[in-house]
């Protein structure tokens, strides 16, 4: 018999535990609908705030030997403009779609979320870690009180799972996990991109305009599941892993940390969207391999050793 691969995760049934992370391919509804139909169990759009932002000048990307490195300061058409793209993205998909929103206070939070609802928004992603914009990154995800305070408003103020995607640019994670688990969150992502820099040694300058930028891909991995592994033995919501996922067999081992879900970003510029597709086909057949029927049964296994 096939192994079930089906989750469920802060209120939301997925067809599958791969979900494709905020800010890769999110911008519009056309992009999301493809992602869609490559056989993602979710898609998260783009971060989106209460008004348009043009972001950084270029260069807001470059490749480092090991991954990724970006820092485009959060660019998006605004909460009113981007409502439209949600609104098509429904009409055309029949997979959650979660809505990644940030702010600059509790209250852009949970503004930008009641319209992302009003829109169709399957469920809310706080980005409250965006490790070079200060006010958001810093001031609010490194802050438990803030976490806190963020969380609580946009549950107050929207009846969907609200999902909390964490900074690994902190002391202690899981401190910040409980501060938001205790305020009422369905579910933590971890982990966002770790805070890192390339200077160009031609020239002697830091290459991406915002000098400081977010690592990704997979030298961000090993951070990334310790990250789960630890943030699911203190709290009891789920966790939806996210960071360097690039095969079947990196999303098994964040299944094994304790990730219910994961997400998959970078991965897609290397491997295109059939990453989707070959990382549910791998998990299929190690769970058929090792007569395991439900995908849920090894989430966390790696706890008891
Ligand atoms: O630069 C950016 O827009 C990145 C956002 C994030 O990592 O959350």
């Amino acid at each position: 018999m096939k192994p079930s691969l089906s989750v469920k995760v802060g209120g939301l049934k997925l067809r599958n535990p791969t979900i494709l992370a905020a800010g890769v391919l999110g911008v519009t509804g056309k992009l999301l609908t493809s992602v869609a139909m490559s056989g993602a169990g979710a898609v998260t759009t783009k971060s989106i705030g209460p008004e348009p932002r043009d972001g950084y000048e270029n260069p807001t990307v470059v490749r480092v030997r090991c991954g990724l490195l970006n820092a485009m300061g959060l660019p998006n058409p605004g909460i009113k403009e981007f409502r439209k793209e949600l609104e098509d993205v429904k009409k055309t998909v029949n997979i959650p779609v979660i809505a990644s929103v940030f702010g600059f206070s509790p209250e852009d939070f949970s503004d930008v979320a009641a319209v992302m609802r009003d829109a169709g928004a399957d469920a809310i992603e706080l980005n409250v870690s965006c490790p070079h914009v200060e006010a958001v990154g810093r001031q609010i995800g490194q802050n438990p009180d803030l976490v806190s305070k963020t969380v609580k408003k946009v549950k107050d103020q929207v009846d969907l799972g609200v999902f909390t995607k964490l900074s690994p640019n902190v002391t202690d994670i899981v401190e910040i996990a409980r501060a938001a688990e205790k305020a009422g969150t369905d579910a933590i992502v971890a982990i966002n991109t770790v805070r890192g820099m390339k200077i160009d040694i031609k020239t002697s300058r830091p290459i991406l305009s915002a000098r400081i930028g977010g690592l990704s891909g997979a030298a961000i991995r090993p951070i990334a599941v310790r990250s789960v592994y630890e943030i699911s033995k203190a709290v009891q919501v789920p966790v939806i892993g996210c960071g360097g996922i690039q095969c079947w067999e990196d999303a098994v081992e964040f299944l094994l940390a304790g990730a219910s879900a994961i997400e998959i970003g970078t991965a897609i510029m290397d491997e295109g969207l059939e990453v989707f597709n070959k990382v549910v086909d791998g998990i299929e057949s190690y769970l058929a391999q090792k007569r395991i029927s439900e995908v849920s049964d090894i989430v966390g296994r790696a706890h008891s050793y």
